[in-house]
C-alpha cells in the first residue's frame, strides 16, 4: 500500500554573502528512534528532552503506541514513553507505517522479531523500493517469519518468533541499522547474541543499551568488534537527553565554509567519533572549524561548532572513513565542487540504496549545475573550482539530496531550484527558515 506523498514544495537558492548567528539544530535521528524504541520494551516510564520531531521519528512513536508503549508529548517538549517489557509489545490493529524512514523500519522489524506478534509494515515510494532482506535474513535464523513483497521489499507482515533463537552474526555490509536489528532482536532470545562487526559503524544501540541497563558486551577481537547481548533481562526506563544532529549540522556548516564572509555557530552537536567523519574531511580542506565547549551529555561527546567561510582544496576520502560519514556525501560533494582542486571519494557503495541512489542523484545534481564529475560503482570524483549553477534538481523523495542542493544554490554563479523540498521534513522541518534566519536566500518557486 503505498501513502498519498506530501504537497509538493519546489524551492529555489540563490547566492548569499555573509551567513550569520548562532543557531540550534534539531535532535540527533539516531538516538531519537533508539530513545522511543528502548523505552518502549524498558520498565517504567523513559523521559526524552531534545527528541526530533521530525516525519520519520514521528512515525516510530506511532508505531511504539500502536505495539502497546505508552507515548505522549507534554507542554515542555519533553516525550514520555511507558514501557511494556522486553516481552510485552501486542500485535498492531493497523499496519505501522514507517514513511520515508529505512532505521525506524529495519530496527522496529528487530524490536518486533523475536515476540510472538504479527505486524504489516508499509512505508512511502522510496522505502518500498529500498532492500528489506538485509534485516530479514538475520531475523528469519532467529526464528521470524516474514511475507515480503517481491525483492523483499515493503510492504510485508513480520510474523514475530514464538522459541526464538539467539545468533552469532556477522555483517555483510557495513550498517549500524542491521546491527541494531539483531542486537534488538537478541533482547527477547533466550542466551546470547553476537553481532560481529568488521568496520565498525555508529554505536548508539551499544552505549544507549548500556544505559538502560540491558547485559551488553563489546570486545575488539582480530579488529573486528564483537557485541553481544544477553537476552530476556528487562531494561529500567531512563532520562534521555539528545543533542543536535551532526548529520543535519552538516547543512549549515558547509553553507556558512562556502558563503563568503560568513561567520555562524551551531550549537549542542553530538560528535560521537562513530560520526564525525564529515568533519575531519572538511578539516583537512582546509575548512575553518573550531570545536567549542567540549562536554560529555547524555552518555554523548559533545561540543559547539564555530564556522567560518574558508577557502577549501580538493581530497581523496578513504573508504574506511565512509560508515562515519555514510548520510553526510551529497553535502561534501557540494563543498568538492567549490573547493580548488579535485575530490575523490571511495567506498560508497551503500549510497545506492539510501532514500534514494544517493550516488547517482548527486551526480546528477552537480552535472545539472555545470560541475564535472567521474563515478564509478562505489566511488565519485567531483572537479573544484566553483559549480556555474543554473540547474534544476530532481531530489527523488531525499531529503539530504534537497538540503545539499539548496547548500550549493548559495554559492554558485547562477540559482539552483529544486523539484521538491518537501521530504526536508523527514528530518529537518524548520531548516528553511534557520537557514533563512541566518541570511541565506532560500524561496518558493512558482510552478507554472
Ligand atoms: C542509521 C544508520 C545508517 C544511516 C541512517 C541512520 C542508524 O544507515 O544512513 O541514516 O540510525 O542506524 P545504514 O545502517 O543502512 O548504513
Amino acid at each position: 500500500m503505498i501513502q498519498p506523498q506530501p504537497k509538493i514544495q519546489p524551492l529555489i537558492s540563490r547566492r548569499t554573502s555573509g551567513l550569520k548567528g548562532r543557531i540550534k539544530v534539531p535532535g540527533d535521528k539516531s538516538m531519537s528512534h533508539r530513545a522511543l524504541m528502548f523505552g518502549a520494551i524498558a520498565i517504567g516510564e523513559t523521559r526524552i528532552k531534545g527528541l526530533l520531531e521530525a516525519e520519520d521519528v514521528v512515525n516510530t512513536a506511532k508505531a511504539m503506541t500502536a505495539l502497546g508503549a505508552g507515548t505522549f508529548r507534554d507542554d515542555e517538549g519533553v516525550w514520555h514513553v511507558q514501557g511494556v517489557g522486553v516481552a510485552g509489545l501486542q500485535s498492531p490493529a493497523q499496519p505501522l507505517d514507517f514513511g520515508n524512514s529505512g532505521t525506524g523500519v529495519r530496527l522496529a522489524l528487530g524490536l518486533m522479531a523475536t515476540t510472538p506478534l504479527i505486524a504489516q509494515c508499509i512505508g512511502d515510494a522510496s522505502l518500498s523500493k529500498r532492500p528489506m532482506g538485509r534485516v530479514t535474513k538475520p531475523l528469519e535464523e532467529m526464528g521470524a517469519r516474514f511475507e515480503a513483497a517481491e525483492g523483499s521489499t515493503l510492504p510485508l507482515t513480520l510474523h514475530g518468533a514464538k522459541n526464538a533463537v539467539p545468533i552469532i552474526y556477522t555483517l555483510p555490509m557495513p550498517s549500524a541499522q542491521v546491527k541494531s536489528a539483531v542486537l534488538l532482536a537478541g533482547l527477547n532470545a533466550p542466551g546470547r547474541t553476537t553481532v560481529i562487526e568488521p568496520v565498525a559503524t555508529r554505536d548508539h544501540t551499544e552505549r544507549m543499551l548500556q544505559a538502560f541497563g540491558a547485559r551488553i558486551t563489546v570486545e575488539e577481537k582480530d579488529g573486528a568488534r564483537h557485541i553481544s547481548v544477553e537476552g530476556q533481562h528487562e531494561l529500567t526506563a531512563q532520562e534521555i537527553d539528545i543533542p543536535g544532529d551532526p548529520s543535519s549540522a552538516a547543512f549549515p556548516m558547509v553553507a556558512a565554509l562556502l558563503s563568503e564572509s560568513s561567520d555562524i555557530t551551531i550549537e549542542n552537536i553530538m560528535l560521537n567519533p562513530t560520526r564525525t567523519g564529515l568533519i575531519v574531511t572538511l578539516l583537512e580542506m582546509g575548512a575553518q572549524i573550531e570545536i567549542k565547549n567540549k562536554r560529555v551529555s547524555g552518555g554523548e561527546e559533545v561540543g559547539d561548532l564555530q564556522v567560518k567561510a574558508s577557502k577549501l582544496h580538493g581530497v581523496r576520502v578513504p573508504a574506511a572513513r565512509a560508515p562515519s560519514m555514510i548520510d553526510e556525501y551529497p553535502i561534501l560533494a557540494v563543498a568538492a565542487s567549490f573547493a580548488e582542486g579535485t575530490t575523490r571519494m571511495d567506498g560508497l557503495e551503500e549510497l545506492r540504496v539510501k532514500e534514494s541512489d544517493r550516488l547517482a542523484a548527486v551526480e546528477a545534481g552537480l552535472q545539472k549545475n555545470g560541475v564535472l564529475t567521474q563515478s564509478g560503482p562505489d566511488w565519485l570524483e567531483v572537479s573544484g573550482g566553483g559549480a556555474p549553477g543554473g540547474g534544476k534538481v530532481a531530489t527523488h523523495m531525499d531529503h539530504r539530496i534537497a538540503m545539499a542542493f539548496l547548500v550549493m544554490g548559495l554559492a554558485s554563479r547562477i540559482h539552483v531550484s529544486l523539484d521538491d523540498s518537501s521530504f526536508i521534513a523527514t528530518s529537518f522541518p524548520d531548516f528553511v527558515g534557520l537557514m533563512k534566519g541566518m541570511g541565506a536566500r532560500i524561496s518558493a518557486l512558482e510552478v507554472k
